[in-house]
């Protein structure tokens, strides 16, 4: 297998994973041309908008790479079918939704997506390909595209390798700039799998220092981006399990984090309390852990596993009742103002927030629901909770009659305006510096804030007048 000297890649999904790193693959080789195809029409023209604000994601520092590269070496199109054709390598970067149907439904990545691509650049390619798999898939995913490809029988050859990405939203870009590292397994053994890593090892030495380029195995590389999620959600757990205790016992959860983070062995990242986690790639990774194991009948690792998730719900849970339990035990007929939607800050991404299960309960003890986002519109917001609602055939009847307590709105004063209660879901940043003696003026007393993120200034709002509650703190 010879592989020529690379000038085009292919990207084949336009989403939060293959815009920003393709758009910053083409910011660093530009003698290498980077298409990134997609088939959502509305998508590419987005990306393709004259006007840099209508990108399709919303991610700080994205826009200048796009101005620097697009038109340039970086293209969006919807024609794949080229894009595949004349690329020396593809990258496959289309979604890995949780299965909602059948075998391992609500547990398992759906793959139909991936092998869609699979068969489609099966049926295309003429001449030897890398096709690398950046989207987060279940171990062994590799060896499924190895065989759909290697079976179609034109006498191309392909090598699969698997490349995933580490990047955060919200801090894409510079992930992307400053990768701890880049992970990139292949059949090492082979000379044709050793060929087709140093490709790929030569793009991103344009801008990686090659001893963070690190080789695998593609097993070991599939598994190391779920335990790297698994690791990280199950921080998060930890520290949300602990913060229940503490709220019951005056500790306070900040200072447990800040004492123990200290400690260089455990490190102070991903042990900020909150209302839990969300976005597409914890809770789809760990099932997706889970489900293997449980396949393999390892149960007591898959139990293991589950908790993180089990103890992320009861957070999410646990909020929702402490609202209404302080609103004197209901909050029907009560308006209550959510301070964002989006799962975290920095991102219009709204992938399993935290928000859409606490709004789900509210709304099913009959509150007013009114949202303030600087970035999610109310669509998407309603888009979520249809999601929810169609998961569980109970909720279908009730579903619109609950959609329309919910009220979004586009100035934050507004929406907090004669509320019963402020519920911060998303940390940004603009939601420290408002006025909050002008809030506390306008809302129905005693004014409660219950904030999620641990973001407000507690004494301050407290001495206002607001009761404050925070997680992992006892109610001021
Ligand atoms: C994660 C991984 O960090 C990234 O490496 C991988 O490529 C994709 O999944 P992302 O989901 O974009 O990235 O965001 P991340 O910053 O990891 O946050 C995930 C969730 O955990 C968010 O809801 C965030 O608010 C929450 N979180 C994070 C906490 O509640 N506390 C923390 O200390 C850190
Ligand atoms: P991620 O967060 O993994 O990037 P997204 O949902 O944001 O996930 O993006 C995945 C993209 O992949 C979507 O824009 C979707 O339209 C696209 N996609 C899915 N299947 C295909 C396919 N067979 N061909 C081209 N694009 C696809």
């Amino acid at each position: 297998m010879n592989f020529p000297k690379i000038k085009q890649i292919t990207c084949i999904g336009a989403g939060y994973v293959g815009g920003p790193t393709m758009a910053v693959i083409a910011q660093k080789c530009p003698e290498i041309n980077v298409t990134v195809v997609d088939i959502n029409e509305a998508r590419i023209a987005a990306w393709n908008d004259e006007n840099l604000e209508n990108l399709p994601i919303y991610e700080p520092g994205l826009r200048s790479v796009i101005a620097e590269a697009r038109g340039r070496n970086l293209f969006f199109s919807t024609d794949i079918e080229s894009a595949i054709k004349n690329a020396q390598i593809i990258f496959i970067s289309v979604n890995t939704p949780t299965k909602t149907y059948g075998k391992g439904k609500g547990m398992a990545a759906d793959l139909k997506y991936i092998e869609l691509c699979a068969r489609q650049i099966a049926k295309v390619a003429t001449e030897d390909k890398i096709v690398v798999e950046k989207s987060t898939l279940p171990v062994k995913t590799a060896q499924a595209i190895k065989s759909i490809l290697d079976n179609v029988g034109n006498g191309v050859k392909f090598q699969i390798l698997s490349n995933p990405e580490f990047l955060a939203e919200g801090t894409a870009i510079n992930d992307l700039h400053f990768a701890d590292r880049v992970l990139i397994g292949g059949d090492y053994l082979t000379e044709d799998g050793k060929a087709a890593m140093n490709a790929l090892t030569e793009i991103y030495s344009h801008w990686i220092p090659k001893e963070k380029i690190i080789h695998t195995n593609v097993w070991s590389s599939e598994l190391s981006k779920l335990t790297a999620n698994a690791f990280l959600a199950q921080r998060v757990s930890s520290i949300n399990s602990i913060s229940v205790l503490c709220e019951e016992t005056g500790a306070d959860a900040e200072e447990v984090a800040k004492a123990i983070g200290s400690d260089s062995r455990i490190g102070d990242k991903f042990l900020k309390v909150s209302v839990g986690f969300g976005g597409s790639c914890f809770q789809k990774d760990i099932l997706n852990l889970v489900y293997i194991c449980r396949s393999l009948n390892l149960h007591d690792v898959a139990d293991y596993w589950e908790h993180v998730i089990k103890m992320n719900d009861h957070q999410k849970h646990r909020f929702a009742e402490k609202i209404i339990n302080t609103l004197y035990n209901t909050v029907s007929g009560k308006k209550i103002t959510f301070l964002g939607w989006a799962f975290k800050k920095d991102t219009n991404d709204t992938r399993e927030s935290a928000a859409i299960y606490v709004a789900w309960e509210l709304l099913m003890d009959n509150a007013e629901i009114h949202v303030f986002d600087p970035k999610v519109t109310k669509s998407q917001m309603i888009k979520d909770l249809n999601y929810l609602a169609e998961q569980n055939l109970e909720f279908l009847s009730i579903k619109d009659q609950l959609l329309s307590k919910l009220v979004v709105h586009t100035d934050p004063y507004a929406a907090m305006k004669e509320a019963h209660a402020i519920a911060v879901l998303t940390e940004w940043d603009e939601f420290r510096t408002y006025d909050w003696e002008r809030v506390y003026n306008n809302m129905i007393k005693p004014a409660f804030v219950f904030d999620g993120r641990n973001i407000l200034n507690a004494k301050q709002l407290f001495q206002l007048g607001f009761r404050v509650f925070q997680i992992g703190k006892k109610l001021n």
